[in-house]
């Protein structure tokens, strides 16, 4: 074996390779939390499903982005009844006499305290709804997340798991393993990643994409997880021959 190994380090080395790693792994941690808790229930059924994953991209067409907020997330705020209520409105064509006499007041009660315009400021990402027009844009069909959107997360998600992998990377490349192991370990999680965020939009496009979506994601998590495993396992019990 040519190259490197962990036992060629010093101590200080190790050590700041297992901090990076041991902080690389929490923030994988982090990010899979917050995946979870933005995207389940979207569909309406708790917990993480393929559906909450399509509906993020594809919406759900043929529902409003209202209607979606009711049943997902927003759910919490309001009785069966008088979701059943704002429901039947959008059903029967979102118009204002209606929304006047039966929707206004049941959102001014349980809605406004935080969807009035000045709380919409506030958070930044919450539409205000104090208005017939304001919540006559979320009684639209729902198209998932916005083409600008996915723009904007996908040059976040490759610059960043892109560094992120460097790092990870550089570190695994000390190991000592079957070289053809090793090749793939490497290259997988960038494969992945592509793949991944390639399929956000496919999904947009045609919502069975989504198991593209999450058979990469898992590909990229499996990967990224071998490669700190095995780094911080070496680095601390692998011993020169
Ligand atoms: C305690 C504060 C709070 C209350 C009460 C509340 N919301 Fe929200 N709402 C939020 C926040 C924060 C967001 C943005 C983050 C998110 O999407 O989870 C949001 C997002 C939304 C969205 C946009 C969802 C999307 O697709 O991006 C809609 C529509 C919505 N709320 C409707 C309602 C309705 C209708 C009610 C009353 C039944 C309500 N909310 C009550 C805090 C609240």
């Amino acid at each position: 074996m040519k190259g490197r190994r962990f036992y060629d380090c010093d101590l200080s080395e190790k050590l700041l390779y297992t901090a990076f790693l041991l902080l690389m792994g929490l923030g994988y941690l982090m990010a899979l939390t917050y995946l979870y808790i933005s995207h389940q229930g979207h569909d309406g059924e708790p917990g993480l499903s393929i559906h909450d994953i399509a509906e993020t991209y594809y919406g759900n067409r043929s529902g409003t982005q209202l209607e979606a907020a009711l049943r997902g997330p927003m759910a919490g705020y309001i009785n069966p009844e008088e979701r059943t209520i704002i429901v039947a409105w959008l059903k029967s064509g979102a118009n204002e006499p209606e929304f006047e006499s039966s929707v206004k007041p049941i959102i001014d009660r349980q809605c406004l305290m935080c969807h009035s315009t000045e709380a919409a400021k506030q958070f930044g990402n919450t539409p205000a709804l104090d208005s017939f027009e304001n919540v006559h844009k979320v009684a639209a069909v729902d198209t998932g997340l916005s083409l600008l959107t996915l723009v904007k997360l996908s040059h976040i998600h490759l610059l960043g798991i892109g560094l992120v992998l460097l790092g990870i990377g550089f570190i695994f490349c000390l190991v000592e393993l079957r070289p053809m192991v090793k090749y793939t370990l490497i290259l997988a999680p960038f494969i992945a990643i592509v793949a991944d965020i390639m399929a956000w939009f496919l999904t947009k496009w045609d919502p069975v994409y989504a198991y593209t979506v999450v058979t990469s994601g898992a590909l990229l998590g499996v990967a990224m997880a071998a490669q700190i495993l095995i780094s911080l396992y070496q680095i601390w019990f692998l011993k020169e021959k």
